[in-house]
């Protein structure tokens, strides 16, 4: 838009010589002149100023593309010039272990820039005006009988989980003008700010730690700033629900050493993701933190009823307002096996599952955690790291306000990282120690009596 010369309709009212055109109101003509000039100052240097500013001005001031997809474009557009506004943080992608699996973590045998098999690249993650996003180092859980009745059997996922954060740090190292490694919620803005993709490291799964807390002290040096507490099998620290129905529970929730593996994040800053936990882990785990805690990936129960997703009674265990609340974020999975039944995943779907968190937790506890690269098929209209402005286009429809938005899409996670970070500080200015808790089963430490 131009600055149209609308000023010269004005003109009437400026002050001038002649006959005055509003001579029938007794009004000293000078008074009126000072005051319609100066309003007319005013208008013109206004146009003039939004003209040459529409753009910025009209992305600070809210003034959207009336389609919605566009405005979805648009809200996405000025995130990285305008640092905590909308960007995508995406809760769990699984690229690493697509690289694992599919390229035996050679770096050297594919090219992030170009289309990769799956989900992600870099493109694509441009396209989709991406952010920052969690690198899930994964590894599967061990079968029963490798890993034995009372998880003791070594099972060399502590290794492989190493070699999945290594992976993830060589990837993040190898594409420096995109990808940059971030610790904090304050490293993600800047990261942003500087129109890179903040890159996080999440373990996903309590079978990664070696039944030790010490594990889990060092994974935490090594940037990985999320642990699962389970993946699809019980592990020394809680139970999971599993994928079907029906899993038999081993502890009821969490062991004696879950509690204290909740206590030892706390303390350290590593967020507690309940994603893939049994209702009886995740309620105990709600608390027993003192941290804000997230779902990394994961929907709404009552909207598609699978194990994998959150029930009501969970959602209603979180928020600000009663004190035994705990803030959190519920991260939504785009699984079409979690979404909808078969078939019927589509954007509108996903967008149920994130109108039913928000409408039972509230607006400021959702947040997005796709699960790309680590799910076989997709939702229609959510086929890869593309389309979120689909998502947002759709929930725009459906009355969310840009601010809104912008919660769901990051703002939540920072503000639950920033309350992550707070309470670590707090603890670790109390002095409060390490947690030396060893796994009462362990026949190999601490056990020699004579030296
Ligand atoms: C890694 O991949 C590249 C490209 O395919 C190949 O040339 C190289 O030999 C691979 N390295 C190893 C150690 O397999
Ligand atoms: C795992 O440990 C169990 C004991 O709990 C043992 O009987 C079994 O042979 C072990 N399995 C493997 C594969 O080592
Ligand atoms: C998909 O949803 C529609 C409408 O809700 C329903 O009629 C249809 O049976 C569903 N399809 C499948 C495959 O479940
Ligand atoms: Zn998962």
């Amino acid at each position: 838009m131009s600055a149209q010369p609308s000023n010269g309709e004005q003109a009437p009212l400026l002050p001038g010589g002649g006959p005055s055109i509003n001579r029938d109101q007794p009004v000293r003509p000078s008074v009126r002149a000072i005051i319609y000039g100066v309003l007319t100052a005013i208008f013109v240097v206004g146009l003039v100023v939004v003209s040459v500013f529409w753009e910025e001005v009209g992305g600070i001031v809210g003034s959207l593309p009336k389609d919605p997809e566009q405005a979805a474009k648009r809200i996405l557009e000025i995130a990285p010039v305008i640092v905590g506004a909308v960007f995508v943080v995406d809760g769990h992608i699984d690229l690493p272990i697509l690289v694992r699996e599919r390229y035996a973590n050679n770096a050297s045998a594919f090219d992030l820039e170009k289309e990769m098999p799956a989900h992600v690249d870099i493109p694509r993650l441009r396209k989709g005006q991406v952010g920052g996003f969690f690198w899930s180092t994964f590894v599967e859980c061990p079968s029963d009988e490798a890993v034995g009745k009372e998880f003791l059997n070594s099972t060399w996922r502590v290794r492989d989980t190493l070699e999945q954060i290594d992976i993830a740090r060589l990837l993040i190292d190898q594409y420096p003008d995109t990808f940059e490694l971030a610790l904090t919620s304050r490293d993600i803005k800047s990261v942003i700010s500087r129109g890179k993709i903040a890159s996080l490291l999440g373990v996903e799964g309590g079978h990664q730690l070696g039944n030790s807390i010490g594990v889990l002290r060092q994974l935490y040096l090594l940037g990985v700033r999320y642990v699962t507490l389970t993946h699809v099998c019980h592990n020394v620290f809680a139970d999971s629900c599993g994928m079907q129905p029906g899993m038999i529970p081993r502890w009821n929730g969490l062991s004696p050493l879950g509690v204290n593996l909740i206590h030892e994040m706390n303390r350290i800053g590593m967020l507690v993701d309940l994603s893939h936990t049994s209702d009886d882990t995740a309620r105990q785990a709600l608390q027993t933190t003192k941290a804000p805690v997230i779902w990394s990936h994961s929907s709404a129960r009552a909207v598609h009823d699978v194990p994998r997703n959150v029930p009501d009674d969970i959602l209603a265990m979180i928020g600000t307002d009663a004190p035994d609340q705990v803030d959190a974020v519920v991260m939504v999975n785009f699984a079409p096996f979690f979404v909808a039944d078969p078939g019927n995943a589509t954007v509108q779907t996903v967008a149920d599952h994130v109108d039913h968190i928000a409408d039972i937790a509230g607006k400021k506890h959702v947040g997005l955690g796709s699960d790309f690269d680590g799910i076989g098929d997709t939702p229609k209209g959510l086929e890869d790291v593309s389309k979120y402005p689909a998502l947002i286009a759709e929930l725009f429809r459906r009355g969310w306000t840009r601010f809104e938005l912008a919660g769901l899409t990051g703002r939540n996670l920072l503000r639950v990282m920033d309350g992550a970070e707070r309470v670590a500080q707090e603890l670790q200015d109390l002095g409060t120690e390490p947690s030396y808790a060893i796994y009462d089963k362990r026949t190999d430490i601490g056990r020699r009596v004579e030296l």
